[in-house]
């Protein structure tokens, strides 16, 4: 039974005062003649380096964006800022790096900016095409709400929820995620459609229905069943025979080949699953994610810095390009999962994290000031098969960076 803030803090605390020491023998010359010091930078100020910037950054893409209605940051395209109205699926992710900038540092300025932002997305709350309502609503309005208690921010996600299930089917089991290639796919389920089950919890949460939570709970136990390998690696794609609610192809769409892993496609899993235990305290989804967590950490193709390509199996690694984003979402996860799962493995997990903020708040990875089109963190891959959003800033390694910032914030304290 670790206590997570309590133990944490005093190596925190020791790591404050080794760099300290460090600092100041290095000054005086005497640096040969230390033992016990670190030169490396204590997390806490790495930590407090990364919120700094992303506010910086954040605040100069709000004011770009202000004046032009409707608008939200989607990536860079031909050395300029593209942007997105609600309809594109990142849509929610900047209003919710504006809500969690604002909960570290509550001035009136994020404010009026996070609900701006929010605002410009209600319209998604309608969206019944694509499964894409939990990164939309709850990154955004979610977060608004858990902030402010803004009973209208409630309503948005009530409504959003209830878009979100008309895509679940009985027969399956399942929240559909797509419907494009209906010639190929009967019900596609891809893996990212974990990150969108948070949002039914706190739907049950809002309402007190508990139908939200069980559609969320059978999605993951479908998924954890049909779309693992032996080795917790995961598919993209898992289309489900309609007739007998059975998997008929697994595939890919954004990595590789389909019987890779693509980098994001498992850092999303690691995440489902941390997070679904966290909501339901169900013992294999704690199982699952642990499993996958082993997977990642002790991965061959993982870079030194920790940061992975775009895939794990792409064919000429090491010259591929990176993607910031799952590491960012892998960095988040594995916070969660080290006080889920305390403990050694806990604690790998906690420092892989750590490792991975690290090189996101390397001047490799993060912007800097002014630049990056006012993006926060430099080098995702969205979609590199369809050559779309190759080596470029992605919004939602932006959102992820920040979360993971500020839970490991969190636990400092
Ligand atoms: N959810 C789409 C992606 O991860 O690229």
């Amino acid at each position: 039974d670790r206590s997570p803030s309590r133990g944490l803090g005093d190596v925190y605390k020791r790591q404050v005062e080794n760099f300290l020491c460090t600092c100041m023998l290095v000054c005086t010359g005497m640096f040969a003649s230390c033992s016990n010091t670190s030169k490396e930078e204590p997390i806490s100020s790495v930590v407090e380096r990364g919120l700094d910037r992303a506010e910086h950054q954040s605040l100069l893409m709000a004011k770009k964006l202000e004046p032009m209605e409707g608008k939200l940051p989607k990536t860079i395209k031909n050395d300029s800022l593209e942007t997105s109205d609600y309809s594109w699926w990142c849509s929610g992710f900047y209003p919710g790096v504006l809500w969690y900038l604002y909960e570290n540092n509550p001035t009136s300025e994020l404010k009026k900016y996070a609900e701006d932002f929010t605002g410009r997305i209600e319209k998604a709350k309608n969206i019944k095409y694509s499964h894409d309502l939990g990164f939309m609503i709850n990154c955004s309005y979610g977060n608004g709400y858990r902030l402010t208690q803004n009973e209208t921010y409630k309503d948005v996600m009530i409504t959003g929820a209830n878009s979100l299930i008309t895509r679940y089917s009985d027969k399956t089991g399942l929240i559909r995620s797509w419907d494009f290639n209906a010639d190929i796919w009967q019900f596609p389920v891809i893996i990212d459609n974990m990150m969108n089950l948070e949002f039914l919890m706190r739907a049950t949460d809002l309402t007190g229905d508990p139908k939200y939570k069980q559609i969320a709970i059978s999605h993951a136990d479908k998924t954890l069943k049909n779309h693992f390998r032996d080795d917790y690696s995961c598919y993209h794609v898992v289309s489900y025979d309609t007739i007998t609610g059975e998997p008929h192809k697994k595939q890919t769409h954004q990595g590789y080949t389909d019987e890779s892993a693509w980098a994001r496609g498992q850092a999303w899993a690691l995440y489902g699953y941390t997070m679904m235990y966290r909501e339901t305290k169900k013992p294999e989804y704690l199982d699952q994610a642990t499993n996958i967590a082993k997977f990642l950490m002790n991965h061959p193709a993982m870079p030194s810095d920790k940061i992975p390509y775009w895939d794990f199996d792409a064919p000429n690694i090491p010259n591929e390009p990176r993607d910031a984003s799952s590491a960012a979402v892998m960095a988040s996860a594995l916070i969660e999962l080290s006080l889920l799962n305390p403990g050694e493995f806990g604690d790998q997990c906690l420092k892989y994290a750590e490792d991975q903020i690290r090189s996101l708040t390397s001047s490799e990875y993060l912007a800097a000031e002014g630049e990056n089109c006012d993006f926060i963190l430099k080098h995702s891959t969205g979609h590199k098969p369809g050559n779309s959003e190759v080596d470029v800033p992605l919004s939602y390694a932006d959102y992820y960076y920040v979360e993971a910032l500020l839970r490991l914030k969190n636990l400092i304290k």
